[in-house]
């Protein structure tokens, strides 16, 4: 089997029911996507395969040989963060961090789709993806930003290192 993750492709090793979710975090040491309930609850997991959000923690690999993976790491580097990412930096829409790679893959697919600002057609965008930090205001006003192609002087913004990794929390 084998599968290109952010452009690279990987022969995999794992056993073919292993989640995508493991061969990401384990075999490939790609961390963004983040194991929560596990069972398709929370988004967390969530990842672009061949363009379209996809749970990780329910998808064995061996359904998806060849196919092409985009996870956070993807989108953007610390040095060179995507629209998104700066969006969600700028609007303070990390707190912990752990929904926010799950959330931030729903919201590329949702904008790549040509989604505008519309506040209820976010909402339906990220319906499924959980925040246990509760801050769907500021993730909402992030992607509505980005949705507009808003600009950001992150140096404004002062964000913390951990904000500068949108996304990329291991
Ligand atoms: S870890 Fe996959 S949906 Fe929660
Ligand atoms: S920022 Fe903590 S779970 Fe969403």
């Amino acid at each position: 089997m084998n599968l290109t993750v952010n452009g690279v492709t990987h022969e995999i090793e794992s056993w073919p029911l292993t989640t995508l979710l493991d061969v990401l975090r384990e075999e490939l040491e790609i961390t963004s996507p983040k194991a929560g309930c596990e069972q398709g609850g929370c988004g967390a997991c969530t990842v672009l395969v061949d363009g379209t959000p996809q749970r990780a923690c329910l998808t064995a690999v061996a359904a998806i040989d060849g196919a092409s993976i985009t996870t956070a790491e993807g989108l953007g580097t610390p040095d060179d963060l995507s629209p998104l990412q700066q969006a969600f930096t700028h609007h303070y829409a990390a707190q912990c961090g752990f929904c926010t790679s799950g959330m931030m893959m729903a919201a590329h697919a949702y904008l790549d789709g040509g989604g505008t600002d519309d506040r209820h057609a976010i909402q339906e965008a990220l319906a499924g993806h959980v925040c246990r930090c509760t801050g769907y205001v500021k993730i909402i006003a992030a992607v509505a930003a980005a949705a507009r192609g808003d600009s950001f002087d992150l140096t404004t913004t002062a964000p913390s290192a951990g904000m500068v990794n949108v996304g990329g929390v291991k």
